[in-house]
């Protein structure tokens, strides 16, 4: 029989690394100092936008104290030929982007490296290039397989008949600029090779992933390559696989034979590690007199790179949202001189809800409803693309529960009619969405004879809180206090696992925890004792994922926002942020609630303040710093609440939870720009809000 521990799963047991964090005893991928004789290396970064390295000048640079060497394209190891282009670090003079690693200095000290980086002389021949995303850009084409393994187009019933008979209809373009990741821990990797042989400690958000990527492009086994990342500090999907700053690090170690580190600069990270695609969005929807969706249309323009085709996922949360008969979504991309876009917090729910909610609650003001009720009348019985039963969907609960905590029941639906002072006031809804993913994994678990047990399996713990969730999962399924569970992470000896993305850890990770914890107490039920030598059991989940049918699995959530807007000025301000989300069964209230106010907080940010700055001529953006590329700070946020139902999912995986990591974000842009236009009478349908979209279109203040 189960019993209720301390640190049980629903518990907020603390983060068990905590204390190692706080004083300074964790050791993250950079602040490895156990090794002597470590180098440096320092990219240098291309000054071109597209075209070919034409002459490096090293010698100079080599002849200078302490710098043991310089790679090049001519000169650097030779790697098998990547999935991912941008892992071919230095495999030839081409150049895709501005920004790219076309050299890189490795010297005793990270100084000498930096400044001989600094120094090298890199001739270029330069092509004209092409970075400028437009909905009509020249060579738009249908991508193969959007991410995550969608399919690029869907169509049912016939939008534009019903569209030309709809009652009610919108049809409006939105754009997403650019964003980057930023992690408050930059890439970072030590690399240290023994023979053929590497170890690598890195900054990621999955040991075997990367594990794997760089056995095959160093050409070796798997089991040669080990892969450490105990403490990461932030990742959002940039560190979701190996990055070229692990390339690069053990291509240099193998050079000078000796460990070389690298950690990415602020810099860098704008240039090679992923960032979120722009979108161009146009969004048409059709409703009956009673507001009911007759047509749903979402058409979506972004860019990748000459280097990757990633395709952002933007329209599927589209797909499945809300009821219509008839329904339409596109992605169309660009394959543009520009550093790669990849992942970033929620990819494709998070960019495409801000314009699908947009859109919805602008459909509410044509059809005079409130868009709460507008939402709630085009609840879908069944997954609309698949007929599939939902697991458990609680979007209509969300709206309602998050309503009356917010106190939406008061607002009066007129736009621009509430002032305090030199500020309107307004709120705004909007829903919220994420996919509730799990992928195969394997881990290990023992029993010793000490009455501890001890769980091993290659998660990451980017910040979440991951390690600590699967200790509460373990000691769960074990029946012991989590005191006698110890839970290792962040190595890639501990076999196969699925990666901290997609908000799939906890389950994943979790299902494979569950299983070994189970199977360990009933062999030590069996046998009665724990032998001297301990008992070990290791499961691993890939038939359980592969049976995971039938259903559509997906959590839901209703984001909140109170907006003011300074007639004046054009600021914006964000007092007030509610989310009440259906995620299924919360492991650890405190850590899920940092996740979701995280994701809340990044949302904010991306409402207000996050933007790449395009130079079309320089090909890049230019803003790659804290200081010109703007995040949202604790001054801008004020009071952020996340809260949720107690759902009950028997379908979903064995701990009944589903993944919390960017749902968050998913549609928090978009509550806000509701707010903002319910304040203000202002829609803006480009982000950020930026005063200066505001100013002049705000009432002039009397008296
Ligand atoms: Mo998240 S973008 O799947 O790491």
């Amino acid at each position: 029989m189960s019993v209720t521990h301390i640190g049980a799963v629903g518990s907020d047991l603390g983060r068990i690394e905590g204390p190692a964090k706080v004083t300074g005893e964790a050791r993250y991928a950079a602040e490895q100092d156990h090794l002597h004789d470590v180098a440096y290396v320092w990219p240098v970064q291309s000054r071109i936008a597209k075209g070919t390295v034409r002459w490096i000048d090293d010698d100079p640079i080599r002849a200078l104290p302490q710098v043991l060497a310089v790679l090049t394209p001519d000169n650097a190891p030779r790697l098998q030929p990547p999935d991912d282009g941008e892992l071919a670090v230095l495999q030839s003079r081409t150049v895709s982007y501005r920004g790219q690693f076309v050299a890189a200095v490795v010297a005793q000290t990270l100084e000498t490296a930096r400044e001989a980086a600094g120094q090298l002389q890199v001739d270029y021949d330069s092509e004209s290039h092409d970075v400028q995303l437009t909905a009509d850009h020249s060579q738009l084409y249908r991508p193969g397989e959007p991410d995550a393994g969608f399919v690029s187009d869907t169509d049912e019933g016939d939008v534009d008949a019903a569209l030309e008979t709809a009652a009610f209809s919108v049809d409006h373009t939105y754009e997403t600029p650019a964003q980057h990741n930023n992690p408050m821990e930059p890439h970072a990797t030590l690399a240290v090779w023994d023979g053929d042989e590497l170890t690598l400690y890195d900054s990621n958000q999955g040991a075997y992933s990367v594990q794997q990527s760089l056995a095959k492009l160093f050409g070796l086994d798997p089991a040669a390559v080990h892969v450490l990342n105990e403490h990461v500090g932030g990742g959002f999907g940039s560190k979701g696989t190996a990055r070229p700053n692990a390339v690069l690090a053990a291509m240099a170690a193998r050079v000078v034979q000796r460990p070389v580190k690298l950690a990415l600069h602020r810099h860098h990270m704008f240039a090679v590690v992923g960032y979120r695609t722009p979108t161009i969005q146009r969004i048409r929807l059709g409703a009956d007199a009673d507001g009911r969706l007759s047509a749903i249309a979402h058409d979506v323009v972004e860019q990748t790179s000459t280097v990757l085709e990633f395709v952002e996922q933007t329209a599927v949360a589209t797909r499945l949202l809300y009821a219509a008969p008839n329904r339409r979504t596109t992605h169309r991309i660009a394959r543009l001189d520009v550093p790669t876009p990849r992942w970033m917090r929620a990819p494709g729910e998070c960019p495409g809800m801000y314009a699908l909610e947009s859109a919805m609650d602008e459909l509410a003001i044509e059809c005079g409803l409130d868009p709460i009720e507008v939402r709630i009348r085009n609840e879908p019985h069944c997954d609309p693309e698949t007929g599939k039963p939902w697991s458990s969907r609680s979007l209509v609960e969300c709206l309602h529960r998050g309503a009356d905590l917010f106190g939406w029941a008061e607002r009066d639906p007129r736009p621009a009619t509430r002032t305090e002072g030199s500020w309107q006031v307004g709120t705004g809804v909007a829903a919220s969405t994420y996919p509730a993913y799990a992928a195969a994994s394997s881990a290990t678990a023992r029993a010793d004879a000490d009455g501890t047990y001890r769980v091993r399996i290659t998660a990451s713990d980017i910040g979440t809180g991951a390690r600590t969730a699967l200790t509460q999962i373990a000691a769960g399924a074990l029946h012991v206090p989590t005191d006698l569970v110890r839970v290792d992470i962040g190595d890639s000896a501990f076999g196969q696992a699925t990666i901290a993305g997609g908000s799939m850890g906890t389950a994943s990770w979790g299902w494979a925890v569950t299983k070994a914890c189970v199977e360990l107490r009933e062999e030590v039920e069996r046998r009665g004792d724990i032998p001297g030598d301990g008992i070990e059991v290791r499961a691993e989940t890939s038939a359980e994922i592969k049976a995971r049918t039938g259903y559509t699995f997906q959590g839901f959530g209703a984001q909140f926002a109170e907006a003011r807007v300074n007639v004046d000025t054009g600021e914006v301000r964000v007092p007030r942020l509610l989310g009440m989300f259906g995620v299924g069964r919360i492991i650890n209230p405190r850590t899920a609630r940092s996740q979701l106010i995280g994701g809340m907080t990044m949302g904010l940010s991306m409402a207000l303040h996050e933007e790449g700055v395009l130079d079309p001529a320089f090909g890049d953006y230019v803003n790659h710093d804290l200081a010109e590329y703007h995040v949202a700070t604790c001054a801008d946020v004020t009071d952020i609440r996340a809260q949720w139902l107690d759902e009950q999912d028997q379908h979903v995986n064995p701990m009944g939870s589903k993944g919390i990591g960017e749902i968050g974000i998913v549609g928090t842009a978009a509550a806000v720009a509701n707010a903002v236009h319910h304040a203000s009478g202002v829609r803006i349908r480009d982000l950020p809000i930026r005063l200066d979209k505001l100013l002049g279109r705000l009432p002039t203040r009397i008296g």
